[in-house]
């Protein structure tokens, strides 16, 4: 199947950003959510178990272990099962999405005690100033539509010293690299995401949407316009993901 014929013109539009984003965003996730932790374990060879993990050990939980924390865009609640089971880790979780569907079919993944679904928009979260003492969203951020405001509505909620950490794919510098990547991402995924999930176009807005989200520099620049401080970057697996981190002042 050509890749064109994955391409509709919804899904490139949605990918580029415009007002159509947010419901074909919604609107997706909630129609692929039953397979969606098979395929994204199938599509990363299951690397993105040991991503999450390193994302997980950047947020500085350590520090506030009985704190309240935001996984944002929680998805299937990978992120906030895997924080939930760190030892020592004896605070509350709360995961924050759009689409119940994807929150539902993470129930089951950590105690209900320690992680909360709750079904919110990442640009209106249900927590009051100052209240999160970390927050941290996986594979999300690229899918929100007003990324700066978002990123001010997540300092909004953290409380001073807090820290948010995103972890989300990026495009790889190196040449060599870039041409593997571009093959696999924009060629075979697509492929397999439709075959697997039974989605036409869902795959193929993944490598759109990374494609056009904005490069390290620039997201840590506008992590800094938002407010936050100590903002720092590391790529992961030859550059094809990263984990940017910031602490609210
Ligand atoms: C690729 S999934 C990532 C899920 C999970 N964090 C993970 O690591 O697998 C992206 C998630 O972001 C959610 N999402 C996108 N935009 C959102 C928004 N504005 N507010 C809340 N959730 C959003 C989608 O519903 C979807 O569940």
């Amino acid at each position: 199947m050509p890749v064109s014929e994955l391409e509709s013109a919804e899904a490139l539009a949605a990918a580029a950003g415009g007002d159509e984003k947010r419901a074909y965003v919604q609107r997706i996730f909630s129609q692929i959510a039953p397979r969606y932790d098979l395929l994204n374990h199938l599509l990363s060879f299951n690397i993105d178990k040991a991503w999450r993990r390193r994302a997980i050990a950047s947020l500085d939980w350590e520090r506030t272990p009985t704190g309240t924390y935001v996984d944002l865009c929680a998805g299937t609640l990978d992120v906030a099962a895997e924080l939930a089971a760190r030892p020592g880790f004896a605070g509350r979780v709360i995961g924050a999405d759009f689409a119940e569907p994807m929150l539902r079919a993470g129930i089951g993944k950590a105690p209900r005690e320690v992680v909360s679904p709750v079904v919110a928009d990442a640009l209106d979260l249900p927590l009051a100033d100052g209240t999160a003492s970390g927050a941290i969203v996986a594979f999300g951020i690229r899918n929100v539509t007003r990324l700066d405001a978002a990123l001010r509505e997540i300092y909004r909620v953290l409380e001073p010293g807090a820290r948010f950490v995103i972890l989300e794919f990026t495009t790889p510098r190196s040449v060599i690299v870039r041409a593997g990547y571009h093959l696999y991402f924009h060629q075979i995924l697509p492929r397999i995401g439709a075959l697997v999930s039974g989605h036409r176009t869902a795959y193929a807005y993944l490598p759109r949407s990374v494609a056009n989200f904005p490069i390290e520099e620039d997201l840590a620049a506008r992590f800094r316009s938002a407010g936050f401080a100590d903002v720092q970057w590391r790529t992961l697996t030859f550059g094809v993901a990263a984990i940017h981190s910031g602490v609210k002042r």
